[in-house]
């Protein structure tokens, strides 16, 4: 979901629905915008669909200079227009945009229904705007405040009352809430990318904090106790052009095309010849504490989960301590062994993934070491974490993530390479992994280069009902991103499986209509491989391999450059990312924007 507010001289909703354009990869089921009116009272307009849906019905005069402004993604209530935010209280007095989730929001209802409060919506954000309505404190803050006392859950909410139109209040909770300085006029979002076009001057808020914003003025203070908070804007360096799509149809065409540039990125800087190793300046993890590590446990959901596999291995491979990866949200949920020797590393691109918070702030208060790989600098797990690397990829806008993830698994190489540095890796290892990271832009140029062939065959797997994706150990987790990539964005249903584990099972699926998508890199394992190549078309099974070299029992190779053994997964991964793009566009998807997906998964 995404929050927008304004306040200064100018007209309030083209500013609002211009920020609401840019949130609105975050989620996107409804939309929603409250003006306080010159007249007094506030004016509302929401509607289902997306914020262009609500631009066609705002009415010609829908004038005020300050307003706030939501797009939702649908976690308690159906998406409709009712459910739409911002939501107000019984006498229309005050507008709420909530992100986040209150749990204990059927209690209160319950109370305030007792109380005859009659609810429009069937949303959990909805008992905010009552109780600030029926608060019977003075000023707006203290109404907030009073109102927040009731709630239990996670919020980053915006408020407007029409009684007080000289400020908007916003407090966070969980859920990210920025304030933007601009001249004489104010803004507040759930994310920078809604700002970066008028400023980049940004305070972000902590959890615990409010703020109230003036057209000229702000302040920030405790939820809890109302004292005031030093908080100084920073400058932010991301480009507002880099949220824009240039010459590319789809933001996901453009993050894809863009990887060579990303990983030049993470890599800049960060080489350090002299020692064959790399400088990693966040990690906070001192040479002595790296050689106690026993154990190295990656938490992520999503790619960023995958991004952890493939992680893990680098891990293994490069600085031999056992690792692996698991999904944020099933370790937060089985009460996890938290080791004193483990090292814990929480991925996200976003750094909001409420079930990876949630399991980095579990982890801390049991005392383990939890280290980040983030792409959003300053985000709340960034923030949470003790140390970290930050990926640098970028804006990422389209849903599927693509350069991000790219960029975090490259991330892991530097985060292997110095940990392998500092227990047995050797000097000579560390210069050929080196030299093999340095060559990864031009080996990404080299892939994309291939995009026309890859289009040509995507249009051959449209027919597919289902696909098979196959690797083994390296390029299992390469398989498994590349697996999900297609169904997110293709909505064609894939499945991946480690190719040792064929004759287990998965072979009795095989068929001309179940394609096989096999990961064939030219390592020790390729013999292995190229049998499961052929016990597939011996069954008749339609095979595309990702390989190094033409394998002869595939139906299409596509050919991609050697790296080294240990790197060769980062590139294998990139041309199904364009397979996967072009088979969406041949069925006419909304690649930016699947079905019931958000880019930001705040909520559990
Ligand atoms: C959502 C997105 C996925 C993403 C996952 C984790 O489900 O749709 O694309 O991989 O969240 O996001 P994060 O920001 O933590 O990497």
């Amino acid at each position: 979901c995404g929050i927008v507010g304004y306040i200064g001289k100018r007209d309030a909703a083209p500013l609002l629905l211009e920020g609401l354009q840019r949130l609105e990869y975050r989620g996107y089921d409804s939309a929603g915008v409250a003006i306080s009116g010159k007249s007094g009272g506030l004016k509302t307009v929401k509607a289902k669909g997306r914020v262009r849906d609500l631009d066609s019905r705002l009415p010609k005069r829908f004038a005020g200079t300050t307003g706030i402004a939501h797009t939702r993604w649908a976690t308690h209530g159906a998406p409709n227009d009712v459910n739409a935010h911002p939501h107000l209280d019984a006498d229309g007095q005050v507008a709420v945009v909530h992100n986040g989730i209150i749990d204990n929001a059927s209690e209160v209802r319950a109370k305030l229904e007792a109380d005859g409060v009659e609810f429009a919506s069937e949303t959990d954000s909805e008992v905010l705007a009552h109780l600030i309505g029926r608060s019977q404190a003075d000023k707006l803050e203290e109404k907030v405040r009073d109102a927040l006392r009731h709630i239990e859950g996670t919020y980053g909410i915006a408020v407007l009352h029409a009684a007080f139109p000289d400020r908007i209040v916003v407090a966070r909770n969980g859920s990210p809430v920025v304030l933007g300085i601009g001249e004489k006029e104010m803004f507040v979002a759930s994310d920078v990318a809604a700002l970066v076009s008028h400023t980049r001057q940004v305070v972000t808020l902590g959890d615990g904090e409010m703020a109230t914003i003036k057209a000229d003025d702000y302040r920030t203070y405790t939820t809890r106790e109302g004292s005031r908070t030093a908080a100084s804007p920073e400058t932010v360096e991301v480009e507002a052009a880099s949220y824009d799509m240039g010459a590319h149809d789809t933001y996901m065409h453009k993050e894809i095309s863009e990887q060579a540039d990303a990983v030049d990125r993470v890599l800049r800087g960060r080489i350090d010849d002299r020692f064959s190793t790399v400088h990693l300046g966040g990690l906070n993890l001192d040479p002595r504490e790296a050689r106690k590590i026993r154990q190295v446990k990656i938490l992520g959901c999503g790619t960023s989960y995958h991004a952890g596999q493939i992680g893990a291995g680098l891990i293994e491979e490069l600085a031999r301590i056992p690792a692996d990866s698991e999904p944020a949200s099933e370790f937060r949920y089985r009460n996890p062994v938290v080791d004193p020797d483990t090292l814990y590393i929480a991925v996200s691109q976003s750094g909001e993934t409420y079930d990876v918070l949630a399991a980095v702030q579990e982890l801390k208060r049991k005392g383990a070491r939890v280290l980040g790989v983030v792409n959003v600098v300053g985000s709340a797990i960034a923030r949470e974490t003790d140390g970290g690397v930050y990926v640098h990829a970028g804006p990422e806008v389209c849903v599927v993530s693509t350069k991000c993830f790219t960029n975090t698994v490259v991330a892991f190489a530097l985060l292997a390479l110095h940990l392998g540095r500092i227990r047995d890796l050797s000097v000579a290892d560390g210069k050929r992994i080196i030299a093999g990271l340095r060559k990864l832009p031009e080996q990404i140029t080299e892939i994309l280069a291939r995009e026309d062939e890859i289009a040509k065959l995507a249009q051959q797997y449209t027919d597919a009902r289902s696909m098979l994706f196959i690797g083994r150990v390296r390029g299992y987790p390469v398989a498994r991103e590349a697996s999900l990539k297609l169904k997110e964005v293709s909505y064609i249903h894939a499945e991946a499986y480690p190719a040792s584990e064929l004759k287990h099972g998965p072979l009795a699926l095989i068929e001309p209509a179940m394609p096989t998508v096999a990961i064939v890199p030219d390592d020790d394992l390729l013999e292995k491989n190229r049998a499961a190549l052929e016990e597939i078309k011996a069954r008749s099974g339609r095979i595309l391999a990702v390989a190094h070299q033409e394998q002869e029992k595939a139906d299409h190779t596509i050919v991609v450059p050697k790296n080294e053994d240990e790197l060769d997964p980062i590139l294998m991964g990139i041309p199904l990312q364009l397979l996967a793009y072009h088979t969406a566009l041949a069925l006419g998807r909304d690649i930016d924007k699947p079905r019931n997906l958000a880019k930001s998964v705040t909520v559990e």
